[in-house]
């Protein structure tokens, strides 16, 4: 098996949404960008001890296809919902990706490119 097997996207979801949505935000204040990562921004995942969101980690992809880990925010269900922003200098990246855990339904990718 190949890492990338274990890996799920937007082809496999279902009822219950887990794809990490990448969001940059330049304007709120200046000079300050903002990459905001959601998961189940439309329809909310469950948030029980039982089934939830765990991690989300942040990926910044350079223009000569070098990755840079930018962050990682770790969730206590219940309490607090998968949605964080990373402070990153947006400029400097052509494409950011991130991955979502869930605890029952794997790790989750998505990419948006600038
Ligand atoms: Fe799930």
């Amino acid at each position: 098996m190949k890492f990338g097997e274990i890996l799920r996207n937007k082809r496999a979801e279902g009822k219950e949404k887990h794809v990490p949505v990448i969001e940059i935000d330049k304007g709120s204040r200046k000079g300050v960008e903002i990459v905001r990562v959601i998961v189940g921004k439309e329809v909310p995942h469950p948030n029980t001890v039982e089934h939830h969101i765990a991690w989300i980690e942040l990926y910044g992809v350079k223009e000569n296809r070098q990755v840079i880990f930018l962050g990682k925010a770790a969730f206590a269900p219940t309490y607090t919902a998968p949605n964080i922003g990373f402070q990153v200098p947006t400029k400097e990246f052509k494409a950011f990706c991130a991955l979502a855990y869930c605890n029952i339904h794997g790790v989750w990718e998505n990419c948006e490119e600038l």
